[in-house]
Order: structure tokens, then sequence, then C-alpha cells
């Protein structure tokens, strides 16, 4: 069936939909993961909207799509919560069309457990196939008692130019690969997004002028691995020279990238960042942990002292950078004296902030066969003790710009105070201060009067 012959036959289907319930369809995609997944929601959303759907966000919707994350058990256990909800708005409106996709829908397990015990859910398919969303559609259009399933365990092709919806009308994340090539043990997002595959440059710099045409002031490059960009391209290109195209865009001035791998940042990066104003003066730097044996089963493939010696570099070359971390506690074999290493490195580091995760055994990971699982009460003993420094020093750090005058992009109207508009530094730090909504999508200078925590309340200058 070729795109128009799609098209032609899901719009009859809708039609026919809509004029039995008298009103126009909706649907909402539900993101569970990562940027890379909210981006994809993007693209999904695009798709449905093209198909004929009214996109809301409400999960009461005609079609509702979730968007899954199995980076941890959690984000897993998560999903399951949210289909047995569905399941009860189902029975009372047998139309209503649920849909799984994304990270989780690449486990075999998972499709087993949904075959077996959500028969109710319409269509599912996985993080390689998510362009085909409207041929799944228009099957579970024509057969709705159907569940229908296609998940490929893998592919080489990237699809270019789908339509997007975008959540922000200022800023916008890119993808500028996909997969991981990492096998840290602990981790399943090489499972289950594939092997490391990079878009071309031509395609991501079109894809940002785009964005600048419509008027996006800040864009965040995505990839799991952003410093090992271009290595599988026919004509290999550097992180570092991509972002040299990227800040020769007019109209984008603020750019981000997620995520570093400390194994891979080059100093030919740490240059172009320390040249190009453009480039946020923040980075994430996940630290998994500090201690290297720990570091070496978890196949991170850099060392404690390597981690520093690499910060230090940084420092030296940005001297005003934030950074950011992930540090996962409880990883099999981790002794307090590991522990102690990581806390080591952070007090030495001084993030500006920290995502702090509980290690979660993912099945079919190297990690989750190991001996030594940590027991749970000391993991949580530990965690805590991590959290509570890991914010100490945060408040500490996020307040060193106290009393600045720093440049905020304005996102929305505080929804507590309608008086006040809240936006973010360079840093990505939150700040609340005077404004309305004309204001949303502009950068302008604040001046950064009172540091509270975690976020600053400041004065338009
Ligand atoms: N590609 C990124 C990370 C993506 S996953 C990187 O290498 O930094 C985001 C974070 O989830 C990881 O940094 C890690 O801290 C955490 N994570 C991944 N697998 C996990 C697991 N099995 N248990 C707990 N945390 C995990
Ligand atoms: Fe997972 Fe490691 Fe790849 Fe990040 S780099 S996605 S932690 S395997
Ligand atoms: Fe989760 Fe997949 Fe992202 S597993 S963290 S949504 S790449």
């Amino acid at each position: 069936m070729t795109r128009q012959e799609n098209r032609n036959a899901i719009r009859i289907h809708l039609k026919k939909l809509e004029e039995k319930k008298g009103r126009p369809l909706t649907a909402a995609c539900i993101t569970f993961g990562c940027q890379m997944n909210a981006r994809d929601s993007e693209k999904l959303r695009g798709m449905l909207s093209e198909a004929g759907f009214q996109i809301t966000e409400e999960e009461d919707a005609d079609l509702v799509l979730y968007n899954t994350c199995t980076v941890r058990e959690n984000a897993n256990l998560k999903v399951y919560g949210r289909l047995g909800y569905m399941h009860s708005l189902k029975k009372k409106d047998p139309d209503k069309i649920i849909g799984l996709c994304g990270c989780m829908m690449q486990e075999p397990s998972v499709i087993e457990t949904l075959r077996r015990e959500y028969p109710f859910v319409n269509m599912i398919f996985g993080t390689h196939n998510l362009h085909r969303l409207p041929f799944l559609l228009e099957k579970v259009l024509e057969c709705p008692e159907e569940q229908f399933i296609s998940v490929l365990p893998d592919t080489d092709e990237i699809v270019e130019d789908l339509p997007k919806i975008r959540k922000y009308p200022f800023k916008s994340g890119v993808n500028i690969m996909f997969g991981c090539n990492n096998f840290c043990s602990y981790c399943i997002v090489p499972y289950v997004r594939g092997r490391e595959k990079s878009r071309k440059p031509e395609d991501i710099l079109a894809e940002i002028r785009q964005l600048a045409q419509d008027g996006v002031k800040e864009i965040m490059l995505l990839g799991q691995n952003v410093n090992s960009y271009g290595k599988t391209l026919d004509m290999p290109v550097t992180f570092a020279a991509l972002l040299e195209q990227v800040v020769k865009t007019d109209g984008i001035e603020r750019i981000r990238f997620m995520t570093s791998h400390p194994k891979d940042l080059s100093d030919e990066l740490i240059r172009v960042m320390a040249d190009n104003p453009k480039i946020c003066r923040h980075l994430h730097l996940p630290l998994q942990s500090g201690s290297t044996a720990v570091l070496d089963k978890m196949n991170r493939r850099y060392t404690k002292e390597q981690y520093l010696e690499l910060v230090s570099r940084i420092r030296a070359a940005i001297p005003d950078i934030s950074l950011t971390t992930d540090i996962i506690v409880g990883f099999p074999g981790e002794t307090e004296a590991d522990f102690q290493e990581t806390l080591d490195v952070v007090r030495r580091v001084r993030y500006d902030s920290a995502f702090t995760f509980i290690y979660s055994k993912r099945t079919g990971t190297p990690a989750a066969s190991m001996d030594d699982q940590v027991p749970e009460d000391v993991v949580h003993d530990r965690f805590d003790r991590l959290l509570s420094l890991v914010q100490q020093i945060g408040r500490e750090e996020t307040s060193r710009f106290e009393g600045q005058i720093r440049t905020v992009l304005v996102e929305n109207v505080n929804p507590q105070d309608p008086g006040l508009v809240s936006g973010r530094l360079e840093s990505n730090t939150v700040v609340h201060f005077p404004g309305n909504a004309s204001l949303i999508g502009s950068i302008i200078p604040v001046r950064l009067a009172e540091c509270r925590g975690f976020y600053y309340m400041g004065d338009v200058v």
C-alpha cells in the first residue's frame, strides 16, 4: 500500500468514527522515557495529526499511544499501571484505540506478556519502525478486535522528514544519532535501541535551519553518546566539527547536547565549546561511579583519575561551566569503599545537580548475572547519603550566580503565580521573575536577585 492509499484508507475509517461520535477524534501520545523518547513522541504526534486526529495531552483521548522506556524496572512497571487504567476506560468506550511503542517493546518477554495478558491493546511497535505507525493504524481501524504487533530487531535505516508536532515553539531536540554501541554492563539501551547510527551532517543542519526559521532559539542535539557522533558515516565527521557547523545557523542562539560519554570527550570539543558562546556553558557528564573497580565492571572504559583529569581540563578551558551527572548506587559488588570513592568525586567535581539512581537489574545485560547483588537496605542507605551530599553541593553551586545578570530563555507563565514568568539559564537552572506571556520564547537579561535552593527569583534589568 502506498502512503497516499494509506492516508485515504485512514480518512474513510476516521470519518465513520467521527460521524458515530458526532465530534472530531483526539489522540494522545504519552512519553515515559528520556529526551530521545520525547523527540520520538513529537514525530508520533506529527503522524497522528497528519492522519486526522486532534492532538491532546489527555488520556481520555480516542487514541492513546504510550511511548515506553525500560531503562529501569520502575519505568517498566509504570506502563503496566497505566494499562490497567486504560482497560477500565476501554470497557466504557470500546472504540478507544490503545497503542504501545518505544524501548520496552523491543523486549521479547514484554511482547509475550502483552499478547497473553493485555489483548485489549490494539497496536504494538518498536523503536526501529515508528515511521510505520500510519500503516499499523490503518490495520487497527480495519480490525479493531485484533492485536497488531510489529517489532524489528534492529535497522540500518534512518527515516528523515517525518512530520513533527513540537512541544515548545522556542526550543527543540534534534536527533544527531540513534542507538548505542557502548554496552555498559548494567544498561539495556543498546539492546532496545540497536547499533549506533549517525545522521548525515547535511540532514541535521537542514533540520536546524528549518527550526530556526520556525522561531526556535535553543536546540538540544540528542544521542546516547554524542561524542562518538559521525564515526559510522561514509565520510566521518567529529562531533566537534558538527558543532562548528551548527553554531553558524542564524537564529539559533543556544545549543545544548546530551549525552557526553566521558571516555570519548575530546580536547577538540572542549576548544569548540570554549570558542563559541552560543554553546551553553553546561555539560552533562555521567559519572555512574567514582570507583575505578566498579567503573571497570560497568564497562565504562575510564578510571576515576581519568574522569577527574577530564573535569580539570574542562574547567580550565571553560571556568564558568556547570557540570551535571548521573550516578548509579548499588551496582553488583559495590563496597562501602567503592561508594566512598563516588562521594569523593562528587565532593571534588561539585556538580550543579545530579540524577541519582538505584541500580536496577535489567534481564539480558551482563550485570544482571553478576554475583554480589548489594542488599536493598545497604543500597537505600547509600542512596540517601549520596542524595544529601549531591543536594548540599548542588545548592551551594547553584547559588554562585547570585547578584549577577545572566540571560534567561523564558519558557512559560508561572502556573502558581500569573504575575511571574519562568525560564532557564544556560546552566539549565530555573529562574522566576515578574513578567507576562509576551516574553515567552525570548532570551533576556535578568538579575539573579535571590537563590532559593535549586532555583532563582530574579528581576528584569
Ligand atoms: N547514554 C547515556 C545514558 C542513558 S540512560 C550515558 O551513557 O550517559 C540514563 C541514565 O540511566 C544512565 O546514565 C544511568 O545512570 C542510568 N541507568 C541506566 N541503566 C541503569 C540501570 N540498569 N539501573 C539504574 N540506572 C541505570
Ligand atoms: Fe547505556 Fe552506556 Fe549506551 Fe549510555 S553509553 S546508553 S549508559 S550503554
Ligand atoms: Fe528509556 Fe529508551 Fe531512553 S530505555 S532512557 S526511553 S533510550
